[in-house]
């Protein structure tokens, strides 16, 4: 990915947090990923009454990316309104490694302030679940 490519993934994961459904935690996330075709897709997180029922943004953009073809991943943003930039969470980190492109991807974490970091899920994820994984899901 490179530097060109990073701003248009977090604009991305920026314009869709918009979108965000968070009555409950008021907590808005944008997620973007890029493909190894270059293609971005995108999603927010979307609450429910029934508080376990709500998904996040880091999800809802990988399950709307394979519902359209997607599923090798080289890069992820996500983008909130916290304080630091937010590392996604466990139950995304497991989602993301299934399409991640050779079994890692870029993550890229900025907040709506404009702080921003980066690392590899490999680094956020040691030792993620795989047994069962195929080498390619492509
Ligand atoms: N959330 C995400 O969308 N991604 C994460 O990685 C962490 C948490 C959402 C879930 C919930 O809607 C809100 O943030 C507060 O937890």
């Amino acid at each position: 990915m490179d530097g060109q490519q990073e701003i248009a993934l977090i604009e991305a994961a920026t314009a869709v947090r918009e979108w965000a459904y968070v009555p409950y935690s008021g907590f808005a996330v944008g997620a973007a990923l890029l493909d190894e075709a270059g293609q971005v897709f995108s999603g927010c997180n979307v609450e429910n009454v029934s508080y376990g029922l709500s998904s996040c943004a880091e999800r809802n953009a990988i399950f709307a990316a394979v519902g359209q073809g997607a599923r090798r991943f080289v890069a992820v943003a996500v983008v909130t309104g916290a304080e630091t930039p937010t590392p996604p969470c466990g139950a995304c980190r497991q989602v993301l490694l299934e399409f991640a492109a050779d079994d890692d991807m870029n993550v890229v974490m900025a907040t709506t302030a404009g702080d921003r970091r980066s690392t590899r899920l490999s680094a956020l994820l040691p030792e993620g679940f795989s047994s069962f994984k195929p080498d390619n899901p492509g």
